[in-house]
């Protein structure tokens, strides 16, 4: 056995090493410190600030029995989190800070593994992202989803409900007292958001990455299987570290290709390429926007649920689960790509069974034959956007459109329901200023409202094009992660109300008919630059000073890559 890492703090007998221990030991064994047994964190993203996950204590207490039922030691360790519903301006403005604070208190501490306990949207992503910079043996447990809700006796999904409902209440055909009402029918029980959103688009993506038990995403959290799961989880971790199996051995551009196609074929969140694009930008390894496309367009749709279909996350997992989803794409997926167990990924597709085929299509009849995420580009976009064709209106996929333009998310709340707004439903919504920079943060707004007018004539979707994201849950022919965003100087921001936008999403382009000496004469709009976020200190400071675009994951440029797991001095 080679030198455990913790041994660098506990092994010895000199000044250092008694510090180390004396502090550590308060009712630990003596033999906690002989080498002998791994020290596993868990870093717990369990918070009551983050209701999705705040079950993740329970959770961590069976990883940690497993961990001590194959002799390590395990460490609760809380790290930042970040709940979606709840901080402003937007939890994707912390995510790398949280991926920041959490690499650098793995790298700075006694620990020889650990084990990753994230679940609403920007939680999973930041671990992995921490982990793959520090590369110590690290696996997963997702915390899981919600339990069906049901209000007026049908299922109704979590933040897929809130966009309908609140359309309903705006058209005037929903009460404010029942859509209050629906509140707790919607948030049944713990967990993360039930939908196909970002949060259970990257547990299912940690899974097919390799980076989970395989079998164990998707479980719902209430679940006494996850419990299991995690108690397995722990004891995994522990012939991890034996093993010295590391993100970087683990994690390939095999897993990340895998992960593309999982994708597609569940019809996960657009939210999913920023994170995918980041984690492996900590690994170094070489993965594009342009991948998605090329990668995961022909991949057939074979799940059913919300925000463009019909079930959520609890049919999922009682219809088979991932693994089942992933027996159906097999022969698309790389058979190279390993897990955290050392066997590859497709070793344990063979079992997998499908129950129920409303919820996991066949290959053969999949909800579309084409899935996945269009990468276009064109003079708005130069460094790309990108669209969802699958929860898009396929009328809208090809459109030519006066556009209406909106400098910031004030100003369209200010002017959307204006009777007076000058919009038909041919109109492109343009939203600019919500990139990572100008934002700041990339915030999911980019699902904007449609004009009240036009709901009250049953317009339900409209091409709507910005530089930042749109939630998971959400759906729409909406054009997202414009790159370059109009704060970097994108011509997003030169673009004027009455400009004619041409989206056609089969050629996979975005442009608006203006001639290229116009364009360049084009000053960018003032107003617009005058509502970019403007930060004088703090992490916003850095992060606007230093975040990369969207399409290459939004990581700040200093944080790309990996500074592994040693430290270089003393503290004492
Ligand atoms: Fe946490 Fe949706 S709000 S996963
Ligand atoms: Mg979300």
């Amino acid at each position: 056995m080679t030198q455990r890492r913790s041994t660098g703090w506990y092994g010895g007998d000199d000044r250092n090493s008694y510090i180390h221990r004396a502090w550590m030991r308060r009712g630990l064994p003596a033999d906690a410190f002989d080498g002998e047994r791994p020290h596993i964190a868990m870093a717990n993203t369990a918070s009551d600030l983050t209701p999705c996950n705040a079950h993740l204590n329970e959770v961590a207490r069976s990883v940690a029995d497993g961990i001590h039922a194959a002799g390590g030691i395990a460490l609760n360790l809380p790290v930042v989190s970040i709940g979606e519903t709840l901080v402003k301006p937007t939890a994707m403005l912390w995510r790398n800070m949280a991926a920041m604070a959490i690499e650098e208190m793995l790298r700075a501490n006694p620990i020889d593994g650990v084990v990753l306990l994230g679940g609403c949207d920007k939680t999973i992503p930041a671990l992995l992202m921490a982990a793959s910079s520090v590369d110590i043996p690290a696996v997963v447990v997702p915390g899981g989803p919600m339990l069906t809700g049901t209000f007026r006796g049908v299922p109704i999904g979590c933040g897929t409900g809130v966009w309908q409902l609140s359309e309903e209440v705006r058209a005037g055909t929903l009460s404010a007292a029942e859509f209050r009402r629906s509140e707790s029918a919607m948030i049944r029980s713990r967990g993360h958001c039930n939908t196909m959103g970002t949060a259970s688009t990257m547990g299912l993506l940690a899974e097919v990455l390799g980076m989970t038990l395989p079998g164990i995403a998707g479980t719902p959290a209430p679940d006494s299987r996850l419990l299991e799961a995690a108690h397995e989880t722990g004891v995994l971790a522990v012939r991890m570290v034996d093993a010295e199996t590391r993100p970087s051995q683990v994690l390939s551009r095999a897993s990340f290709l895998n992960a593309i196609v999982a994708l597609a074929a569940i019809g996960g969140s657009t939210n999913a390429v920023v994170h995918l694009l980041a984690i492996a930008g900590r690994l170094g390894i070489e993965l594009t926007q342009d991948d998605f496309d090329r990668v995961g367009s022909g991949v057939p749709l074979l799940v059913d649920l919300q925000p463009a279909g019909r079930f959520l996350m609890d049919d999922l997992y009682r219809a088979g689960g991932l693994l089942a989803v992933l027996r159906e794409v097999r022969d698309l997926l790389d058979p190279a790509a390993l897990t955290v167990t050392g066997r590859p990924l497709v070793d344990y597709l063979d079992d997998a069974q499908v129950y129920d085929r409303e919820v996991i299509r066949a290959r053969e009849e999949p909800l579309q034959p084409e899935a996945g995420i269009a990468v276009l580009y064109g003079n708005l976009a130069p460094g790309g956007a990108v669209i969802k064709p699958a929860a898009a209106s396929p009328e809208l996929l090809s459109h030519r459109g006066p556009a209406v333009v909106f400098d910031s998310i004030e100003d369209l709340h200010a002017r959307l329901d204006d009777p007076d707004l000058d919009v038909t439903p041919d109109s492109v919504l343009v939203l600019r200023g919500c990139g990572p920079r100008g934002y700041p943060g990339m915030p999911e707004v980019s699902n904007t409202p449609l004009p009240r007018k036009l709901l009250e004539l049953g317009v339900r979707d409209m091409v709507r094009i910005s530089d930042g994201r749109m939630s998971g849950t959400a759906y729409g022919t909406v054009v997202l992660h414009v790159t370059p965003e109009a704060a970097a100087g994108g011509p997003l921001a030169k673009v004027r109300t009455g400009d004619m936008i041409v989206l056609d999403v089969a050629k996979r382009r975005l442009d608006v008919e203006i001639t290229d000496e116009e364009l360049a004469a084009r000053a960018p709009s003032a107003e617009a630059a005058a509502a970019y976020a403007a930060p004088t200190r703090g992490w916003e400071k850095l992060y606007v000073n230093t975040v990369g675009p969207a399409s290459t994951g939004a990581d700040c440029d200093f944080l790309a890559g990996s500074s592994g797991w040693q430290v270089s001095r003393e503290s004492h």
